[in-house]
């Protein structure tokens, strides 16, 4: 057999390897796995699930299903689920075919300035970009749920909320996620007496089994439950934020809050081989890099070959670099910046990528730059010049990494579709519990370039398009995704993983669709992610086989061997309708469905 590469040369099999890895699956534990017929929830927390689940049964659409989950996240789950973060939501209406997308990003302050976090000698102060209020932008999820509710739910909005009240109220047990979060970010935790007094209480670290009692957010909940997001952003909450922003010299001034407002968008619409994908347009780059890993890849014959075999390793990770060396440089929230998505994904720019692959080795250390995709992008033009440097990502040591952000989808009765995914950034966001008002400020204002150059939390280097504004929304990753087959609605996908949830949804979608894993399967793969500098590919343990790793790195590539990461929460609906739920098994969440 041989394989073609774009500029038309052959490359004979045995050069490029064909040996699959043995990858070891990752055993799934109880409730990950689910099938129905009439509906599935799938969150990253059982006590979410079940919220979610009980929505459904109660009569709810897939909508209101989702609210209520999102909302027990912020109470069960409170590393990631979250009132004081954001996140962008996918929905799919079946009586229409209506689908839709809000965005309810985080925006800076109107304190907010370029250089904000530089230092004296010009260099980031990462503390102050990543803890503490500072590193906070306006929250959109209390706007953003509220939203999807008013113009796409059926429950009365205080029943969603019931659940979240409840847990917050009465207490939950608290699960070793939670527990191990607790230990990833003690320090931090521990700076800031109200988030202290919540999860170190008399100076010890929660425990899996401790009861987690959250009674000012069980307030907040009940003020949102009546006032509804007036309550942040305007109201009873606003003042608490207010007053607290006062004493601490915090960034947010009284005219920030009621400024915010979730958007809804048109959702990016791409194609892969015969598949339709529906994703996430910016502020999110999810999207729009998926689909240009996609573009590059559907001319190969990935078939072929095993799931990580060094033929599909190489071209993956090819077309993985050179989609990140864009996303870095060019996008950015829409009302600030034009991003050239046309440009990206024109098939005459895309040929010009495939045709810089080559098949048999990989691309020389600095060789793959941003391209021009202004050439082939019709409209209107601005471009920040981008300014590129060097970075470190640092590896932490952990079987798994944390997941700093969470990911849920729900399919109803009648066929519609919600694909959330939330986050408040890191694990915790800024570790900032409001005093009085019970939830987290995020530290999302890391996802914006602080300096060109200069790597951010997860070692994205970005150019001055994604640059600090008042008003502006950071460039997220965040990736929830719809694909259909033959027309009907077929996956649907989405994870946590910073830059590594697009190659996460990547990966389980080639795994699904070019080899035929099945959901289960695809998700347990272990998976492998290249994000354009630093210049390696980085792996899950068990990712590759020794063969495939000698035959990657006979070829050029540097390789880097991370913690498990991610967690994917997904479902399949087959063609006769059912429903397969698959909660990634490298976390605690559940997958029920009826
Ligand atoms: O929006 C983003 O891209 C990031 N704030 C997401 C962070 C994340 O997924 C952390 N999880 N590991």
């Amino acid at each position: 057999m041989r394989l073609t590469s774009r500029t038309g040369c052959s490359v004979a099999a045995a050069l490029v390897g064909f040996a699959t890895a043995a990858n070891a699956a990752l055993p799934y534990r109880d409730a990950q796995l689910a099938t129905g017929r009439a509906g599935m929830v799938v969150t990253q927390q059982p006590l979410a699930t079940r919220a979610g689940l009980e929505v459904l049964r109660a009569g709810g659409n897939a909508m209101d299903a989702a609210i209520a989950a999102a909302l027990a996240l912020s109470v069960v789950h409170p590393q990631a689920g979250n009132l004081g973060g954001g996140g962008f939501l996918l929905y799919y209406r079946a009586q229409d075919s209506l689908c839709t997308f809000l965005d309810f990003r985080e925006t800076a302050p109107a304190a907010a300035r370029p250089d904000m976090y530089l230092d004296a000698h010009g260099e980031v102060d990462t503390l102050k970009a990543r803890v503490g209020p500072w590193s906070a932008g306006v929250p959109g999820s209390p706007a953003g749920l509220y939203l999807a509710w008013s113009k796409y739910g059926t429950r009365s909005w205080r029943s969603l909320l019931a659940p979240a009240i409840r847990y917050a109220q009465d207490g939950f047990p608290v699960n070793e996620e939670l527990a191990e979060a607790v230990q990833d970010r003690e320090a931090d935790l521990r700076r800031f007496p109200a988030t202290a007094a919540l999860f170190l209480p008399k100076g010890r670290p929660l425990r899996a089994g401790d009861k987690l009692v959250q009674k000012d957010l069980a307030r907040t909940l009940r003020l949102f439950a009546q006032s509804r997001p007036l309550t942040f952003y305007e109201g009873a909450v606003a003042d608490l934020v207010q007053k607290d922003m006062d004493r601490v010299h915090g960034p947010f001034t009284a005219a920030d809050w009621p400024l915010y407002r979730a958007v809804e968008r048109v959702p990016l619409r791409g194609r892969y081989r015969d598949l339709q994908v529906w994703c996430a347009p910016p502020p999110s780059s999810g999207g729009v890099t998926l689909l240009e890993i996609l573009a590059q890849l559907e001319y190969y014959d990935l078939q072929a070959t095993g799931p990580r075999s060094t033929y599909r390793v190489h071209l993956t990770s090819e077309a993985m670099a050179r989609a990140f060396a864009d996303r870095n440089t060019f996008l950015g929230d829409p009302a600030y910046v034009v991003n050239p998505i046309a440009g990206l994904l024109a098939p005459a720019y895309i040929a010009s990528l495939q045709g810089a692959i080559a098949m048999d080795k990989a691309s020389p250390p600095g060789g793959i730059q941003p391209g021009n995709p202004w050439k082939f992008q019709p409209g209107p033009r601005f471009m920040a010049t981008p300014d590129i440097g060097d970075s470190l990502y640092p590896v932490p040591n952990r079987a798994t990494e944390g997941n700093h952000t969470t990911h849920l989808s729900v399919v109803d009765a009648q066929g519609n579709i919600v694909a959330l995914t939330t986050t408040l950034n890191d694990e915790f966001g800024s570790a900032y519990v409001v005093p009085g008002a019970g939830f987290f400020l995020n530290n999302e204002m890391d996802d914006f370039v602080a300096k060109p150059g200069t790597a951010n939390m997860y070692g994205l280097v970005g150019s001055a398009t994604n640059g600090i504004a008042p008003g502006k929304r950071p460039l997220s990753s965040m990736c929830p995704t719809l694909v259909f087959r033959a027309g009907r609605p077929w996956l649907v996908l989405g994870s946590p993983g910073g830059p590594r949830i697009i190659t996460t949804v990547l990966n389980i979608l080639l795994d699904r669709r070019d080899h035929g894993l099945t959901l289960e399967a695809a998700v347990a793969n272990p998976r492998f992610h290249h994000q354009w500098q630093p210049d390696v590919v980085y792996y899950e343990p068990e990712a590759f086989g020794d063969d495939v790793k000698k035959a990657l790195q006979a070829m050029g590539h540097g390789l880097r061997q991370r913690a498990r990461y991610s967690s994917a929460q997904c479902i399949e609906i087959e063609p006769g309708g059912t429903l397969r739920g698959v909660s990634d098994p490298r976390s605690r969440g559940a997958a029920m469905g009826y």
